[in-house]
């Protein structure tokens, strides 16, 4: 039934967020509350404090969502939660609140895996022109996670390949820190950047060339560090601007060139679909555009929001689950690591 609607919950790092969907892909309604300022005096996420803020902060924007669409808890197919991976305080905070949800209604439950639910967006209806065919390449690039994975079917992926040290989020972080950016430090840095010159601080790139398509980016981290501890002084705003764009420079071709091997290890794909925040920085795109191209494919982009944590992919992957009767116990216990 198209019509169904599914709830949507997601509180597995730092973003509070529902979303209501109809199962024919339609958007009802979605909130998202990032816990941005609570974090920023940290200089990182502290998982205590996220667990709190989701506490506050879900039952509150489950209720606005619901008005927005229009719909009593009764009119629902089911409620979906991310379930793992994640920081456990804040899964549990989720979880619980759409159980509550499910028993008190008697709806169905469907326990999300974050990492399927960004690995389904592309196939929300809408999103892609034709809509994204399996099987694809999804490269998930964010503070927390960085892996290639071959999306062949709904329940049907292959992670090709993944970080040995840092996500390449983190990675834009710490370099940003180096370079005295506030935290969050990608979107700063991509700024920085703009004003520099890539090639005056030639800066390693890591596993570049190597079979498979695995990464590693504390070495570029550490070069940054080093280039910085060998200036004679502080570094000037031309000589942080430039590391910046030596640095993202680096990582751009790091990911494609892993994206590219990634693609060569998946034949039949349709398509390289992009998610995760570091999917918003316009020397990233450009890299993995090229790459797709080289081999004639699309590159897939879901609008940033949909790129970033939120419940809009929550609720989708709840849809896509319920259709094939995957539902979950109320039993079921949230898993900080759950790998697909
Ligand atoms: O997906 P996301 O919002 O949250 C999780 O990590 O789950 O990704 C956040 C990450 C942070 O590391 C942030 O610095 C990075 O994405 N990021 C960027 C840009 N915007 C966000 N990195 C580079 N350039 C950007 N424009
Ligand atoms: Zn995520």
């Amino acid at each position: 039934d198209s019509s169904a609607a599914v709830l949507g919950l997601e509180s597995s790092c730092d973003e509070t967020a529902a979303a209501v969907l109809r199962a024919d892909g339609t958007i009802l309604a979605e909130a998202v509350l990032s816990q941005l300022r609570e974090h920023a005096p940290f200089g990182g996420v502290v998982p205590e404090i996220a667990a709190r803020a989701h506490l506050e902060h879900l039952p509150g924007l489950v209720r606005r969502v619901m008005a927005e669409a229009g719909l009593g808890y009764g009119d629902l197919a089911g409620v979906a939660a991310t379930s793992g991976p994640g920081l456990i305080g804040g899964l549990i905070v989720g979880a619980s609140v759409g159980k509550g949800i499910a028993l008190a209604h008697r709806l169905p439950f469907v326990a999300v895996n974050h990492l399927e639910a960004h690995a389904l967006t592309a196939t929300l209806p809408g999103l892609v022109p034709g809509g994204a065919r399996f099987p694809y390449l999804l490269l998930l690039i964010s503070g927390g996670h960085c892996q290639c994975v071959a999306v062949e079917g709904v329940g049907r992926y292959r992670r090709l390949g993944t970080t040995l040290d840092d996500a390449v989020g983190e990675a834009f972080d710490k370099a940003a820190k180096l370079l005295g950016l506030p935290w969050p430090g990608g979107p700063a840095l991509e700024r920085l950047a703009a004003q520099g010159d890539a090639a005056r601080f030639p800066l390693p790139r890591p596993l570049l060339g190597r079979a498979g398509c695995d990464f590693s980016f504390s070495g570029l981290k550490t070069a940054v560090a080093n280039v910085l501890a060998r200036l004679p002084g502080p570094p000037g705003e031309q000589e942080k601007a430039d590391l910046a764009a030596g640095f993202q420079a680096a990582a751009a071709a790091v990911l494609a060139d892993r994206a590219g091997h990634a693609l060569a290890m998946l034949p039949g794909a349709t398509a390289l679909v992009v998610a995760g925040g570091v999917a918003a920085n316009a020397a990233v795109r450009a890299g993995l555009q090229a790459v797709a191209a080289k081999r004639g494919l699309p590159l897939v982009a879901p609008p940033i929001r949909l790129c970033t944590d939120n419940a809009v992919m929550v609720a989708w992957a709840g849809v896509e689950r319920l259709q094939r009767g995957l539902v979950d116990e109320l039993g079921h216990a949230p898993r900080p690591r759950w790998p697909l």
